[in-house]
């Protein structure tokens, strides 16, 4: 049986924090809360620990972690070639939702970046997190807590969920503060690239550092392998509605009726009395990135065939939603 210790993230019990960074150290598998989402970590410096992880979410290899550190000599530990843009983004947002692409040590476990001569690295800003990696005293790698190809967990239940026994001991804190995985930012290109846009927004990071380009070609994308693979995706069918669609969602979701239970998950009422209708009311975009990945899950629970996902404007945290919106969705309404 998989343990779940309940821990206050702003007052993480010590022990408790130390039994987590034993199990890091012998090797085995700790779920822990971020302020993005719950990630499942492994020692980054153990090989066979990160081959167990890599088995754990059934994730293909071809697809690299990012390692997680506490303080400045362990990323100096993991990556090498910092660039001066490198130093004022580490100063502006760490601890907190960027994560960097730099140069790999190479004392990292090799499958860690899939064979990349690189390697993404961020440091957390939830306690919980921080904590465990510092009386671990060694970078953790730490894809977040889902099965391969499933939403990303944002309390601990949906972590217990997707890898129940294949994980040694779950840190439950509770839902997470943001609900979206971190900004992943390429600082091995110039100019530099966002890979996977996140609550650290492209506005805010040229604010620091001048040009970022967004990554949108193929060829671009070729470089964060996780953007290939199938993505945020619950067992109903996604549809999305652009949000400047002249359809009316309340038609759309009208139709969809036809076929099954019905999910919808945005701000524009529809009013609908039907008991296989279900609606999770969102508003801002950050309410947005806090409640969709529990949103899907949940729709997917109730048993809807199809989940109507309503766009937003793209605006600031908006692109990274939409981001998740467009990988999660199988048809598009525009
Ligand atoms: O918020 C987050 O980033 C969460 C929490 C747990 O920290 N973690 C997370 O990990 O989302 P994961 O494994 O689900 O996503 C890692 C992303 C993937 O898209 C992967 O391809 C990319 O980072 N990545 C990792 N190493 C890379 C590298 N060396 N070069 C380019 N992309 C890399
Ligand atoms: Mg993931």
């Amino acid at each position: 049986m998989t343990q779940v210790i309940r821990l206050d993230p702003a007052l993480p019990r010590q022990e408790a924090i130390d039994l987590g960074a034993s199990i890091i150290r012998d090797g085995g598998l700790v779920a822990f809360p971020t302020e993005t989402v719950y990630g499942l970590g492994a020692d980054a410096m153990n090989e066979t620990a990160v081959q167990k992880l890599f088995r754990a979410k059934r994730r293909p290899a071809d697809n690299p972690l990012i390692v997680h550190v506490s303080d400045r000599d362990m990323l100096d530990s993991v990556a090498a070639g910092v660039t001066p843009q490198g130093e004022r983004l580490i100063g502006r947002f760490w601890p907190g939702p960027l994560t960097l692409v730099l140069k790999r040590q190479p004392e990292v476990a090799r499958s860690v970046s899939a064979g990349l001569p690189s390697v993404a690295v961020r440091m957390p800003s939830n306690k919980i997190a921080l904590e465990l990696i510092k009386s671990a005293r060694t970078p953790i790698a730490a894809p977040s807590g889902n099965a391969s190809g499933r939403p990303s967990p944002t309390i601990a239940a949906h972590v217990l969920e997707d890898l129940g026994d294949r994980v040694d001991l779950i840190f439950d804190g509770g839902p997470t503060s943001i609900g979206i995985e971190s900004t992943v930012l390429d600082l091995t290109t110039e100019p530099p690239m966002i890979l996977r846009p996140g609550a650290v927004t492209r506005e805010m990071l040229m604010e620091i550092i001048g040009r970022v380009d967004q990554a949108t070609s193929g060829e671009h994308l070729g470089r964060s392998p996780g953007t290939r693979h199938q993505h945020y995706s619950p067992r109903a069918r996604v549809l999305l509605v652009e949000h400047d669609s002249p359809e009316s969602i309340e038609l759309i979701c009208r139709e969809r009726l036809t076929e099954g239970a019905v999910g919808f998950i945005g701000h524009t009422r529809a009013a609908i009395d039907d008991d296989e209708f279900f609606v999770i009311e969102v508003g801002s975009a950050d309410d947005y990135a806090r409640a969709l990945y529990g949103a899907l899950r949940e729709l997917d629970q109730k048993g809807a065939r199809v989940i109507v996902v309503e766009g937003i404007s793209e605006d600031g945290k908006g692109a990274a939603v939409m981001d998740r919106l467009r990988r999660a969705a199988s048809e598009v309404i525009e």
